[in-house]
């Protein structure tokens, strides 16, 4: 039997947390013979932590075999404590109307004090993904605060973006999903994000060459990826769950297989025009468990150009929002 390994997960009994402490138990995450020990970190609020009680009594019943133990805190020192992963889900979702930057103002405080516990007290190995909107921003703030975990450790979740997009281009070329593939998410988690269907693969061609309505991969396309958060809000009156725990649950999971090649929100050093530092989507290829490169060598052409410098200035605007918060 493995040592079990420490997963935190913050805003634990929110939506999303209900749907992904339960794939995390069942072994979804990191795989069917890797033991976990759950620590959920709410906010300090009574009806949150009397409903991660809640939750807590479900995993217990659901007498999952990997399960080895459940902390429930709101204290994120004792959160963090020793985590292997630190999953930053605990945000506030945003609500017809709004953008996802509109809620740095609330969220971007979270980050701080979290980067700063993380880098504290975490796992010497430590790993984190940022989930909480606007994703990418909160990632870079969380990472700007360690100096103990280099900022390669902190990813955000594109995932979600990647698979909405695997199955929209699978839809209009009436192929399996799976027959899509290398269809990556590069820059923000918000409306300016790129699909770049142009590498993309559908049963091993050129996804253009087999979905030759360019009109629609430019336009149609690129804005159902780009507004399917939004769309979700309106259908449902709140925002996706289900599928963001899904993502995190695969986004994770490509993270800890060598050789997975899937979308990433990291730290940029300027690869594919985006600016050294801030959080951007790109393909990355996973070496060891944990660790990653990004793939380089994907050609833009003029179109993926402008796609990638507006979601880049968009980027380069919400790090200057938070700037004096950051101290930078
Ligand atoms: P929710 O409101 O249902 O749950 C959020 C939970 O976080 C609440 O239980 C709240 O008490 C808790 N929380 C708030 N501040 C906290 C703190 N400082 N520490 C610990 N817990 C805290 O929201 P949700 O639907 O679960 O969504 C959570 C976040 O994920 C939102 O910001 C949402 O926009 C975002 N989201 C991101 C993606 C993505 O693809 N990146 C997808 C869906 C949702
Ligand atoms: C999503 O993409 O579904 C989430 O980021 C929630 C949102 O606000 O759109």
């Amino acid at each position: 039997m493995k040592t079990p390994i420490r997963v935190a997960v913050t805003g634990a009994a929110g939506q999303i947390g209900y749907s992904l402490l339960f794939r995390i138990a069942s072994g979804a995450m990191f795989g069917p013979d890797q033991p976990v020990i759950l620590q959920l970190i709410e906010a300090p609020i009574e009806k949150a932590m009397k409903a991660l009680e809640g939750v807590a009594m479900e995993l217990d019943d659901c007498a999952f075999p990997l399960l080895k133990g459940i902390v429930m805190t709101d204290d994120a020192k004792v959160g963090f404590k020793d985590a292997n992963w630190c999953l930053l889900v605990g945000a506030k979702p945003r609500g017809p109307g709004m953008e996802r930057a509109d809620l740095l103002k609330d969220n971007g405080q979270i980050f701080i004090g979290q980067g700063q516990i993380i880098d504290a007290v975490a796992a010497a190995d430590a790993r984190i993904a940022v989930v909480g909107n606007p994703a990418n921003t909160n990632c870079m703030i969380a990472a700007s605060q360690a100096k103990r975990l280099p900022a390669e450790r902190f990813t955000a979740m594109v995932r979600l973006d990647q698979n909405r997009a695997q199955t929209q281009l699978a839809k209009k070329a009436g192929v399996d999903l799976t027959a899509v593939q290398n269809i990556f998410i590069y820059g923000n988690h918000s409306p300016t994000m790129f699909p770049a269907f142009a590498h993309a693969t559908i049963s091993g061609k050129p996804a253009t060459s087999v979905i030759t309505d360019t009109a629609w991969l430019q336009g149609p396309f690129c804005e159902t990826v780009g507004k399917r958060g939004a769309a979700i809000i309106a259908a449902r009156g709140a925002s996706s769950a289900a599928s963001a725990a899904n993502a995190l649950v695969d986004h994770v999971r490509s993270l800890v297989t060598p050789g997975a090649i899937h979308s990433v929100a990291v730290k940029s050093n300027g690869l594919y025009g985006f600016d050294a530092n801030v959080w951007a989507g790109m393909p990355v290829r996973t070496t060891t468990p944990g660790s990653y490169e990004v793939i380089t060598g994907y050609a833009m052409d003029d179109f993926a150009k402008s796609k990638i410098a507006a979601t880049n200035k968009e980027l380069t605007e919400e790090r200057a929002f938070v700037a004096e918060l950051i101290g930078k």
